[in-house]
């Protein structure tokens, strides 16, 4: 059973993952506009693999006996500068969610929710994994400046991303 203190958390962070996977939807979307197919497909797959995160909480809250309450989601931004613009959003945007797996860490721990805390480790180790990907994309970015045809490599390059394991395990 979990205690309230842990389910609202938990359902806190399941809007927050549901947030992730629009504002990465919107970034697709900012691709697309500017005929970035590659970035677009990266961001795509993100999408997709924030919406995995997001079932992951949501399963887990009903497993323990909890409730799911789903709240509003917040409209993420539509426009961007540049692409470097967008992953230096995305890489703080992700900074700012291992710091709300950490949060929920010591909420499940304050409550002696071992089960909760153990569930969570997927997610503690997942940040590390994002964070790098997301900071080696931006430092390729930085890398290239504004030369363009270093920024069509990159989109080449990222158009290889499939979609998550999850994802194509369904189809
Ligand atoms: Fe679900 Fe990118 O954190």
């Amino acid at each position: 059973m979990l205690s309230k203190k842990v389910e609202k958390a938990l359902n806190e962070q399941l809007n927050a993952e549901m947030y992730s996977s629009y504002l990465y939807l919107s970034m697709n979307a900012y691709f697309k506009s500017t005929n970035l197919d590659g970035f677009a497909n990266w961001m795509y797959a993100q999408a997709q693999e924030e919406l995995m995160h997001a079932m992951k909480f949501y399963d887990f809250i009903n497993q323990r006996g909890g409730r799911v309450v789903l709240s509003r989601i917040d409209s993420p931004p539509v426009e961007w500068d540049s692409p470097q613009a967008v992953f230096e959003e995305t890489l703080k945007h992700e900074q700012k969610v291992t710091g709300l797996i950490n949060a929920l860490v010591e909420t499940a721990l304050s409550e002696n929710d071992h089960a909760t805390n153990i569930f969570l480790q997927w997610f503690v180790t997942e940040q590390v994994e994002e964070e790098d990907s997301v900071g080696s994309v931006l430092e390729q970015l930085k890398f290239l400046g504004s030369a363009k045809g270093g920024l069509f490599m990159m989109d080449r390059e990222l158009a290889k991303r499939g979609a998550p394991q999850e994802i194509t395990d369904l189809l």
